[in-house]
């Protein structure tokens, strides 16, 4: 093996150094069991997303690239008012639920594509919007700033980046207090709600960030933040970025 081959990881044609995304996708996105009671529990309110773009000017003619699309919630809300739908995750498990929900619906306009942040590449028209609910904090954060500046690479200036995620929104020196009422919010069980097990394990193994830390990120990339809007327990955050 020469040392170039040795450098980028078998198959896959990408630098041996690059985040292995299926791996810090998060235990439970390759977890048929949690894949299949996912919608049960997770309600992603795709339909309000959507008529939100819309109101901001997605229409017949939008290109849109979901990016963390999981089972396809906000994809599939959005298909019948757009041009094209590209719906991009790196979880196998999710996307073979994606798959078959878009045959069951018909929607044969969704394109789904295993990719990642780091790994997806737009091809065709630049994107109208690109959208992200909950999938960005599994990246740690230097990946996260090259993932935000590689959507604004997708995205045509003035386009729209929606992004929605755990987002602490506190000082660092209140983390423990802060964390663990959100994690008391978690029930028992895992069927048709969230877990305090859960909700322990996003905090210890995933990577969510402050919005002290993420908002120059956002900015450095290449957006305009035109609305923060912060939950009250500083925990979730959405955004409407607009590209400059
Ligand atoms: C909590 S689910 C959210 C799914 C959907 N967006 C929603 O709001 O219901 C997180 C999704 O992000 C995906 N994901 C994790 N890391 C990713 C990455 N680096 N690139 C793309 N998708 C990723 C997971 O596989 C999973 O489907």
């Amino acid at each position: 093996m020469t040392v170039t081959d040795a450098a980028r990881t078998a198959g896959t044609g990408q630098p041996g150094w690059l985040l292995d995304e299926v791996a810090s996708a998060g235990r439970e996105n390759l977890d048929a069991e949690h894949v299949a009671r996912y919608d049960g529990k997770e309600d992603a309110d795709a339909a309000a997303e959507v008529a939100l773009l819309q109101h901001l000017g997605l229409g017949a003619g939008s290109v849109v690239v979901e990016i963390g699309t999981g089972t396809g919630q906000f994809a599939l809300a959005a298909a019948p008012v757009c041009a094209r739908v590209v719906a991009v995750d790196v979880s196998p498990v999710m996307l073979d639920l994606l798959r078959s929900k878009t045959a069951a619906a018909g929607a044969h306009s969704v394109e789904v594509v295993q990719a990642g942040f780091l790994t997806y590449e737009h091809h065709g028209e630049p994107a109208d919007v690109v959208y992200t609910r909950y999938a960005l904090h599994h990246l740690p954060d230097a990946w996260k700033a090259i993932a935000l500046v590689r959507m604004r690479q997708m995205l045509r200036s003035g386009g729209l980046l929606r992004l929605w995620d755990v987002v602490y929104d506190f000082p660092a020196d209140q983390a423990t207090e802060r964390l663990e009422a959100w994690c008391a919010t978690g029930g028992d069980v895992v069927e048709g709600e969230w877990s305090r097990a859960e909700h322990e394990e996003h905090v210890r193994d995933e990577h969510s960030t402050f919005t002290w830390l993420l908002e120059p990120m956002i900015t450095r990339a290449g957006f305009a933040i035109e609305v923060a809007e912060h939950s009250e327990d500083g925990i979730f955050a959405k955004y409407l970025l607009r590209a400059v």
